[in-house]
């Protein structure tokens, strides 16, 4: 699929994924689950250079769930390591191209040396304003509205926030992704069809797009093809489609 086949003035703001698929991927090529992922580094390169390139201008990818620390120890410390030797290869590319990098998660509770090649990263894109690309890590959804109620709960304790000023813009700006607009599109490799507590709260009304695709095979033609069937749905948004005209 070309680009010509894209409405390029009807492209999704906020593109998010649920990147899954390394392990069964590597495991078809008769190899290790660490191949998998490092193909999956790849996919996330051409992913993020692919959506640069239309414009768009936020992309969130799941990397890292909170769940995913209850894999087998060497597979953690496997991926936490590819993180950093990702980051550090990356930085001129990001640059190259514009991007931005942001995290979301309980960053705190990532190995130091992750934090502060994460947090390096950051630092030296924050002033790019092309993509927007926001990585979750030890990232939860349950757990970000956990520390959300507990946020608003203390101001609300020290008179900061009155409860009956408490509306959905407040609950928004106690996430983490208080920076970021809703997800318009949510996409899942794999086959899996479910969220696995990624941003309950954000795609309330996300058009969801699941490919049988393995997270290693995405490209930008993949990339091209969910954006093509989100410009085919009517976003109604509750109402009917009349009143869209
Ligand atoms: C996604 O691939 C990467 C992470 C969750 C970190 P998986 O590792 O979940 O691959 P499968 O689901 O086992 O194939
Ligand atoms: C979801 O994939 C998390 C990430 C892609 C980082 P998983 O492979 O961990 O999810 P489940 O276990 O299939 O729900
Ligand atoms: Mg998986």
């Amino acid at each position: 699929m070309g680009l010509d086949e894209l409405n390029i003035n009807a492209l999704p703001e906020h593109i998010a994924i649920i990147m899954d698929g390394n392990g069964r991927w590597a495991q078809q090529q008769g190899k290790i689950r660490l191949r998998g992922h490092q193909a999956g580094a790849e996919a996330v390169r051409k992913t993020v250079e692919a959506t640069a390139k239309l414009g768009i201008k936020h992309l969130t990818l799941y990397a890292f769930s909170t769940e995913n620390w209850n894999r087998p120890q060497t597979e953690v410390n496997t991926l936490m390591s590819l993180l950093v030797s990702s980051l550090r290869r990356e930085l001129k590319r990001m640059t190259k191209n514009n991007i931005r990098l942001s995290a979301i998660g309980s960053l705190d509770k990532l190995p130091k040396n992750v934090q502060r090649e994460l947090y390096e990263v950051i630092e030296k894109t924050e002033k790019n304003t092309g993509t927007n690309l926001t990585l979750a890590l030890s990232y939860g959804a349950r757990e970000e509205i956990k520390q959300a109620v507990v946020e608003i709960s203390q101001k609300v304790k020290n008179n900061i926030i009155q409860v009956k000023n408490i509306d959905e813009t407040i609950i928004n700006e106690h996430l983490y992704t208080r920076f970021l607009p809703d997800v318009d599109l949510l996409i899942r490799t794999s086959g899996e069809v479910r969220i696995s507590n990624f941003l309950l709260w954000q795609i309330a009304y996300a058009e969801l797009y699941f490919t049988e695709e393995l997270w290693p095979e995405f490209d930008e033609q993949s990339l091209h093809r969910a954006i093509n069937s989100y410009q085919k749905r009517e976003r109604r948004f509750g109402k009917t489609s009349e009143q869209l005209l």
